[in-house]
């Protein structure tokens, strides 16, 4: 016998309810785009990449890949967590752009990181959106998990004739021109065929679908390298014909 205190308590005699307990909030694309900073970051890419002749890369770009990214993790049999982590990812994925074009997937990754843990959310989640953000651009990026993949191909399904702000057609280059082309892309999810099929209607009066090739080849072979990891099949369907 002692009258000693045992250094290790009794764990059975540790109330768990009585614990503190840290409750992260759950960050969704409504919090998002709520963000004062994002929409500046979003306005500032998007007013830089117009000055040095990009197509739009604006809230209609951001809204849109977030909204395709989620649908594609949704439609997949993904679980509801993670196709809001995807529609952050969509969003965020091109904020580097602010402050330079280079390495912007990098970029946005960290003004991502900032800027959610800012807003309280779990840093394991935090982690695999900067690595979904951090990998979306061909040059550099390959996907390495769904949420990374849907971005990815939900990023390069938004080929669309506003997006070109050029006013002038004499001095397209061939990304506006082939985006001018772009009458019609739609990204058809089928989750039982585990297919996903991105169909553009192209006028050929204003671009050759040899010029598309040329110019989205290597975005059609991450898409495919995405699809893969999404244990689906990638699909391009111009005008009415199967190409891939
Ligand atoms: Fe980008
Ligand atoms: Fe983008």
């Amino acid at each position: 016998m002692t009258d000693t205190a045992p250094l290790v308590p009794d764990a059975s005699a540790l109330n768990a309810d009585a614990l503190p307990r840290i409750t992260l909030p759950r960050i969704t694309l409504e919090t998002v785009t709520a963000s004062a900073d994002v929409t500046a970051m979003i306005e500032v890419a998007d007013e830089y990449l117009g000055a040095i002749g990009y197509t739009e890369h604006g809230f209609r770009h951001a809204n849109l890949v977030a909204h395709i990214s989620g649908n594609i993790i949704r439609r997949l049999g993904y679980d509801d967590r993670m196709a809001e982590m995807a529609e952050i990812a969509g969003y965020l994925h091109d904020t580097g752009n602010c402050i330079g074009r280079d390495h912007h997937g990098v970029s946005s990754a960290l003004l991502a990181r900032d800027m959610l843990r800012a807003l309280g959310m779990d840093p394991w989640e935090t982690a695999h959106i900067m690595n979904a953000v951090g990998n979306h651009e061909e040059e550099s990026g390959a996907p390495a998990n769904p949420i990374g993949a849907a971005t990815i191909i939900a990023d390069k399904s938004d080929v669309h004739h506003t997006r070109v702000r050029n006013p002038d057609p004499a001095t397209f280059d061939i990304h506006d021109r082939v985006n001018h082309a772009a009458r019609r892309s739609f990204l058809r999810v089928d989750g039982q065929a585990r297919t996903l099929t991105l169909e553009i209607d192209i006028d050929t009066e204003i671009s050759q679908v040899m010029e598309y090739f040329e110019i989205f080849l290597s975005r059609m072979q991450m898409c495919r390298a995405a699809a893969e990891v999404l244990d689906s099949t990638f699909h391009l369907i111009i005008n009415g014909t199967k190409l891939l």
